[in-house]
């Protein structure tokens, strides 16, 4: 969805002509100097609003005034910051997020906001993060809701038109926030994927969502079924089978660092369009929930058209698996043996274990014709990974240290936080199969590991490879300052943040 409030960085003394003021309050509450310069000029009502509200300066605390005398502005409002020690790395990012809630455009198109600590300046990252968050808040998935005339919010709610940002250096709060714009419509089209439902988005609708990307300057590329048999991904394929609509592979590269950057970076993504559980059928409550079982594809072109739009110096490959796992007459059943591009043999003993099937021929394909300086698979995997992790993490598994810490660190960056988990040959033992070279489930205990450690059967020795297993986090996580929708579009700003730090030239 298109944001349609448009931002602006401005310094702190610039006219600003009507609508909201935003300014900041320390823990105390200390104010911050356009807090005190609003404060004298409406003759003390803020610091007296302050003392009849008990408002301290607390952290996620806000305070309104309205009509205030004296200044231009028709509301005032005062957001508390806490302790500025405990400022986290995704503070100001979800202070951004959740300004911008407060701000409904009813009085006036404009809001301006006074961007200071109590004491000192804040980065021109700090300002960035701000915007960012503020833009991410501004998403609503709102195609299916027809526009009724006697709708009283319809007539009455304004967008808010503008958010000015007045901050120390204006330029180099617009300079930071340059690349941010990429993020945003990276992240709203992860968002829309996961939101779109499934009789919309099916594989062939995804994959040309994907291949739009061309716009952007990615290479996409897609595979047809008879491609995808010619390949021998006998996997995906037989997740597909059941379904009416066809399956798809989609490709896209990036090759933003050229030919002296060397092999890309792959990021593979389970894109499941519709999880019934095949013939292992899903049971009827909360299935609805299925239709966003492709997050990790939502991801990955999220990502790629993040990397094309800000033309980030690196080069990378997405690969995303798009399949519908139902249980029509031509379904896998539970005990078939089907074989991978790979050539290992899989025992299907449920059906409903079907993501990582997709993703094993999509790993090893990705791993053979890239030859990837590193993988990274991002899939709502299993709802074990939420009895272990909640909501607050998506799973790490791996088999490389540095890519782990890495990814950890950018989780804590971003705020889309990550919880490692072990693999091992104890783990992987699980997976062995009396008939087969391995069966798709490992039991009931350690289920998110077993997953994992099917994954890595399809990983070349000596390839860095990560899992995030994103059931909890992709959708249905929850309301935050940043976001409202139910698709988050979890790992867009994680994996880019990654790139930036690790894999850009
Ligand atoms: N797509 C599901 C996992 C899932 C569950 C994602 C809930 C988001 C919310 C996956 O395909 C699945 O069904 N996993 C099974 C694996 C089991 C059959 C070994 C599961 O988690 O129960
Ligand atoms: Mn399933
Ligand atoms: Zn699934």
């Amino acid at each position: 969805m298109t944001d349609q409030t448009t931002l602006s960085f401005a310094s702190p003394s610039a006219a600003a002509a009507d609508g909201v003021a935003v300014v900041f309050a320390e823990d105390g509450p200390k104010f911050t100097s356009a807090a005190q310069d609003l404060d004298k000029k409406t003759k003390g009502m803020l610091s007296e609003a302050a003392r009849i509200s008990a408002f301290k300066g607390k952290k996620g605390s806000s305070m309104d005034v309205l009509a205030p005398r004296g200044v231009k502005f028709v509301r005032i409002v005062l957001v508390g910051l806490g302790k500025p020690a405990d400022y986290a790395n995704d503070a100001w990012l979800n202070l951004g997020g959740a300004v911008r809630g407060k701000l409904s455009g009813r009085e006036g198109g404009t809001a301006h906001v006074y961007l200071e600590k109590a004491k000192g300046e804040l980065s021109a990252e700090d300002v960035a993060n701000f915007a960012l968050g503020a833009q991410l808040r501004n998403y609503k998935f709102d195609k299916y809701k027809s526009k009724s005339k006697n709708s009283e919010t319809e007539q009455t709610a304004k967008p808010l038109k503008t958010l000015v940002m007045h901050c120390a250096d204006p330029g180099a709060a617009r300079r930071a926030f340059a690349p941010e714009r990429a993020i945003v419509d990276g992240v709203n089209l992860a968002r829309d994927l996961v939101n779109e439902p499934a009789n919309v988005l099916t594989p062939a609708a995804f994959a040309a969502r994907a291949k739009a990307l061309a716009k952007a300057g990615v290479q996409v590329t897609l595979l047809s079924e008879a491609q995808m048999k010619r390949l021998g991904m006998g996997a995906l394929l037989a997740v597909g089978q059941g379904s009416e609509n066809t399956s798809h592979v989609a490709v896209m590269q990036w090759k933003g660092a050229g030919v002296r950057g060397g092999n890309p970076i792959a990021i593979v993504g389970k894109g499941v369009t519709f999880d019934t559980g095949g013939i292992s059928l899903k049971p009827a409550a909360g299935m609805e929930d299925m239709k966003g079982d492709m997050a990790g594809a939502a991801c990955v072109t999220g990502l790629m058209l993040a990397l094309a739009e800000r033309k980030a110096k690196v080069n990378a490959v997405g690969v995303i698996g798009l399949v519908e796992n139902m249980p029509g007459g031509t379904a896998q059943r539970p005990g078939d043996v089907v074989e991978a591009m790979s050539g290992t043999t899989i025992e299907v003993l449920n059906t409903d274990a079907e993501g990582r099937m997709v993703l094993a021929d999509c790993l090893w394909y990705v791993q053979e014709k890239f030859k990837p300086v590193a993988v990274i698979n991002l899939a709502t995997l299993t709802g074990a990974i939420m009895v272990a992790l909640g909501k607050e993490h998506a799973g790490l598994f791996s088999n490389d240290d540095e890519l782990s810490a890495r990814l950890t660190a950018a989780g804590l960056e971003t705020g889309e936080k990550l919880w490692r988990l072990p693999l091992g040959p104890k783990y992987d033992k699980l997976i062995d199969s009396k008939v087969a070279d391995i069966k798709n489930t490992g039991g009931r205990w350690g289920g998110s590991i077993s997953a994992a450690q099917f994954l890595q059967r399809f990983i070349k020795p000596g390839t860095p490879w990560a899992h995030l297993d994103i059931a909890g986090t992709g959708m249905a996580s929850g309301d935050t300052d940043i976001n409202r929708s139910w698709g988050s579009g979890f790992g867009v700003r994680l994996l880019d943040r990654l790139i930036r730090d690790h894999y850009e030239r």
